[in-house]
Formats: C-alpha cells, sequence, structure tokens
C-alpha cells in the first residue's frame, strides 16, 4: 500500500530511521562498553523491543507492570521496571512475572524494597532490585550519597531480593550535549561516592544503570554507569532537536493527518488533535506549537481541541485546500504513540509493517 493510501490520522514510522537510529546508540554504547537498556515506553511495542534486543541491548526498561507482562508475554526476558511497585495486587503481579522473566526493580524505599524480598520469599522466586538517586529532577529517589548508602544497605541485607545497585535518570539535563559535562560528572561523583562506601562495607554495585536520550552519547563521561537507558533515541521528536540531540532528519516518526476546514481566512483545521498528538508543548521554548509541518516550515500548529488541530496559516505561503495530507513530527513522541492503537511502519513511500501498540495506556 502507499502511504498516501492510509487513513488519517496516522502514525507513520519511518523504518529506515528507525534502524539508524537503533544501528548508532547500539555502536556507541558497544564503542564505550555501557550495557543498553531501552526505555521501551516510547514505542510499548515488543516487536521493536526486540530489535533493540537483536542489536545488542542486554535487556529491556518500563515503567509500568502491565508494560512488563506485555513485553514478557512476548519473549523478552530481562526486564527492569523502573517505578516502585506497592500495593499487594501490583506485588502478585511482580512474582508472576518474575516466574517468566529476569525482573528488576528499583525504588527509594527500604519498605518497598522489604515488600518485594518478603514476596518473592513467599513465591520462591528472585528479584532484583536497584536503589534510586534522584540526579536532580525531584522526581523519585533519594538525595544525598548518604541516603544512598543507608538504603543500599537495607536492600544488601534483605533475604530474598538481590541488591544489584544504583538507577539515576538524569532527565532534568536538556540543555545541548556539549553542555552536560558538568552537571553529568557532579552526579557520577555522588554515586562514586555511595559506590565507595559501599565497597569498604564489603557490598558490591554491580550495577549503575542511567542515561536518557539528551545524554545518551554523553554517558561514558560518568565513570560509574555500567548501563543506559535511553527510550526516546529510536523515534526522536522536537524535543530531541530542540535540545540539539537529533537533527529532524533523524525523527522516524510523522503523524499524517488531513485538512478539514479551510473556512477561516489565515487559519486550517486538520483531523488530529490532542487526543492523536497529546498536549505535550515543545520544550524548545520557541513557542512553535504542538508538531513540525514538514510540508511548510511555516505552518503552525498553534493550538489543539480534542479532534482538531488548529493551524496558523497567516504568515505561510502555503495555500491549503480540503483533503490535503500533512506530516507533522510530535513534540513528545511518547506520548503520542501512546494515544494510538497501531501505527505503520514504512520504506520510502510503501507501507510494510502494522503494529500494535501492546503496551498502551497500560497505566498499573
Ligand atoms: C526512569 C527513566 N529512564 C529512562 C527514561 C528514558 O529517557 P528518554 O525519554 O530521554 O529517552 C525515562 C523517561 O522518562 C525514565 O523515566
Amino acid at each position: 500500500m502507499h502511504v498516501s493510501e492510509l487513513d488519517t490520522p496516522a502514525v507513520v514510522i519511518d523504518l529506515g530511521i528507525l534502524e539508524e537510529n537503533l544501528a548508532e546508540m547500539a555502536a556507541y554504547c558497544a564503542g564505550h562498553g555501557i550495557a543498553l537498556r531501552p526505555h521501551a515506553k516510547t514505542h510499548k511495542i515488543p516487536a521493536i523491543a526486540r530489535m533493540q534486543i537483536d542489536r545488542g541491548a542486554c535487556g529491556i526498561t518500563v515503567a509500568k507492570l502491565g508494560e512488563a507482562e506485555v513485553m514478557a508475554d512476548a519473549g523478552l526476558g530481562d526486564i527492569l521496571i523502573a517505578y516502585p511497585i506497592v500495593g499487594a495486587r501490583k506485588l502478585e503481579r511482580l512474582v508472576g512475572l518474575a516466574r517468566r522473566a529476569r525482573v528488576t526493580v528499583s525504588t527509594d524505599s527500604a519498605d518497598v524494597a522489604r515488600a518485594i524480598s518478603d514476596t518473592a520469599g513467599q513465591a520462591g522466586v528472585k528479584i532484583g532490585l536497584l536503589a534510586e538517586m534522584d540526579a536532580g529532577l525531584r522526581r523519585c529517589g533519594v538525595q544525598s550519597p548518604d541516603e544512598l548508602v543507608t538504603l543500599a544497605l537495607e536492600m544488601a541485607h534483605l533475604a530474598h531480593a538481590e541488591f544489584l545497585g544504583f538507577l539515576v535518570f538524569p532527565g532534568h539535563v536538556r540543555v545541548h550535549p556539549d553542555l552536560q559535562p558538568p552537571v553529568l560528572k557532579e552526579i557520577d561523583a555522588r554515586l562514586e561516592e555511595a559506590q565507595d562506601r559501599l565497597f569498604r562495607s564489603g557490598v558490591e554495585v554491580r550495577v549503575v544503570s542511567g542515561g536518557s536520550t539528551p545524554t545518551a552519547c554523553r554517558s561514558h563521561l560518568m565513570k560509574t554507569v555500567t548501563e543506559i537507558r535511553p527510550g526516546t533515541y529510536v523515534f526522536n521528536d522536537m524535543n530531541t532537536v530542540a535540545m540539539g540531540a537529533a537533527d529532524l532528519s533523524r525523527c522516524a516518526v510523522t503523524v499524517h493527518v488531513t485538512v478539514v476546514s479551510v473556512a477561516v481566512k489565515g487559519r486550517a483545521v486538520i483531523d488530529g488533535g490532542s487526543k492523536t498528538f497529546s498536549s505535550d508543548l515543545s520544550r524548545g521554548g520557541e513557542g512553535r506549537g504542538f508538531g513540525f509541518c514538514l510540508e511548510h516550515e511555516d505552518v503552525v500548529l498553534e493550538s489543539m481541541s480534542e479532534e482538531h488541530g488548529h493551524l496558523n496559516i497567516e504568515s505561510s505561503s502555503a495555500s491549503l485546500r480540503i483533503g490535503d495530507r500533512l506530516r507533522f513530527v510530535p513534540n513528545h513522541v511518547c506520548t503520542t504513540v501512546n494515544m494510538h492503537d497501531e501505527v505503520w511502519g514504512v520504506r520510502g513511500e510503501e507501507v510494510v509493517e502494522r503494529w500494535e501498540v501492546l503496551g498502551r495506556g497500560l497505566v498499573r
């Protein structure tokens, strides 16, 4: 099928660009002796996780148990849930998962770790643990090397869970890679201090899991880091471009839409709104709207309602007509893909793949 025959709105993946992105990250990690454990939250598609493993990834990362279950169902065998598992229902599912895959969980809480260990003991399974330190995002994570050492020691003494090491997410680092070294080295110094102190207490830190897409290619500057978890790099998006971590030519996903109204001068409406793109704003700070139009740079996707995308074409030379098709690179591809049941893979203009987004909406 020709790509123009796809009904819109449609999320389209350029498979050539996807493969380039996968190969480049795999080569970087192999070149620096860093393990790659990509975050599957970006694509939520087991077939793409499999492509990552086939290119050398040591396993995958997910945020939610539901995503982990979908990946395990598809035969992915080594899964890090970079999210605390809290509550009896989830603990039950966690041990079910650990019966069919190697599972590791990160947490900043000794109580959460103890509950995991106790449940694992009752079920006769083994679950890995990573102690999370906040790199600066102010989400989860203990705040200091002191707290990290205390948490790690508690984890290391649990009977039925295996303490593996540390997890950090440098998600607050949103500057160009050239400007990242000082902040990455400061995080590394904190990790190193905790690692040294644990070593002196006889506790080995075997894994230090870090990384994000913007910082991925500077991960070798963090000497403690043994693996990285970039997710967005598979597709990239306008936020990655704005941070200087990828070129527009390396954005694999476009949202194909159709112009459905041109009734008002200077404006046009497309058949995708916040339920197609998600409402995530550009982090580039240029106020360029909710995506980048590949056909007409000066067409601005200025605002959205649920099903309508409002284009400002006042200063554009584009003369849009009803039925015209446009392609937009989304601001935040992870939330865009999560809006869709299916995505399409193309080679050139030919549609050659249809993938169900099996992990979409699995928030539990
Ligand atoms: C814990 C964790 N690790 C890795 C990632 C991947 O980062 P990125 O989206 O920059 O690729 C995320 C993204 O939210 C995350 O939350």
